[in-house]
């Protein structure tokens, strides 16, 4: 199959995923991330399988991730939540898949992470902001899964800076002590490692409105693609979880922002997106400047 576009390091498909990754040989893939359409009630235009339907729409893509991943290689999965239709009640799907992922398909459950996004709206309308009985719903998953307990990580790549207190810390030095909760504080906390660790708590806004993707879609007369993730996201995992050279896969591409960040960071990439017009127009994030320097994309790491 012929790319619709290609770069120094990757490679769009217009293609059903399914079907493209069953051609690819096994163990070819270092990390598939990906957001595949969630289980909304309210369907977004490019199609989204029912609550009821969507494990078992979603396990024939996670066989074929697992069968093309390499051993010590990391499938990193966004989802969203969504509520239970005509009732304040939360759906149970995305637990539903995490669970079948593992006891049906193999994968094991590295961590599960939050992407906070302050700037999500109030919804469901009727129980958030009539009713006011339920409130925001502001974070998404993140499973990280991978087909072996020890996959590729690093997570010295994603530090945070130092706040200003363990700043002090650091320079001041500590004794040895022992908190309340009973943790044992050695002299060696305040060591400067270069950073402190992040927690799974990824809070970043959509709010990219600047860039040569969105405008010059615009000046297209296209549509923007509706349910593009922050590069923040597929920058924190591709740090922590590739090295220079490494293929990253987003079989949900989309706007691709997943290839244009791994491009950015000198990783390989492969991009499959089923809808021709999203994928010719995702050629366009090419034209932006390299992720490091975007702005308006959330925290970068
Ligand atoms: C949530 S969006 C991904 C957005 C992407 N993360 C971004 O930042 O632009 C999911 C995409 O999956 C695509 N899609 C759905 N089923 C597909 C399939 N079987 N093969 C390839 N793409 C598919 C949809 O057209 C949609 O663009």
């Amino acid at each position: 199959m012929q790319p619709i576009y290609s770069t120094s390091l990757g490679e769009a498909y217009c293609a059903d995923s399914l079907d493209f990754m069953r051609s690819l040989p096994a163990g070819s893939i270092d990390l598939v991330l990906t957001s595949p359409p969630y289980a909304l009630h309210f369907k977004k235009e490019y199609g989204n399988a029912d609550q009821a339907e969507y494990v078992e729409w979603f396990l024939p893509f996670a066989e074929e991730i697992k069968r093309i991943l390499k051993l010590d290689g990391s499938f990193v999965l966004n989802v969203g939540g969504a509520w239970t239709p005509g009732a304040p009640l939360r759906s149970l799907y995305h637990y539903r898949l995490l669970l079948a992922l593992c006891d049906r398909i193999g994968f094991n459950l590295c961590q599960e992470f939050f992407w906070y996004n302050p700037a999500k709206m109030p919804a469901p309308a009727e129980w958030v902001n009539v009713r006011r009985i339920r409130v925001k719903d502001s974070v998404e998953y993140i499973f990280w899964l991978s087909p072996t307990p020890n996959p590729k990580a690093d997570n010295t790549q994603v530090l945070h800076e130092y706040s200003p207190d363990m700043k002090r810390l650091i320079k001041r030095g500590i004794k040895h002590t022992k908190r309340p909760s009973g943790h044992n504080i050695k002299g060696t906390f305040a060591a400067d490692k270069g950073g402190s660790i992040p927690p799974n708590l990824i809070e970043c806004g959509n709010n990219e409105s600047n860039s040569y993707y969105i405008k010059a879609s615009k000046r297209r007369g296209h549509k923007i693609h509706p349910a593009r993730f922050p590069a923040a996201l597929p920058q924190f995992f591709i740090k922590m979880l590739t090295t220079l050279g490494d293929t990253v896969l987003d079989p949900f591409a989309g706007s691709n922002t997943t290839g244009w960040v791994a491009e950015s960071m000198g990783r390989r990439w492969i991009a499959i997106e089923r809808d021709q017009q999203y994928a010719e127009d995702s050629g366009l994030r090419f034209h932006d400047a390299p992720v490091e320097s975007a702005n308006g994309q959330g925290t970068l790491f």
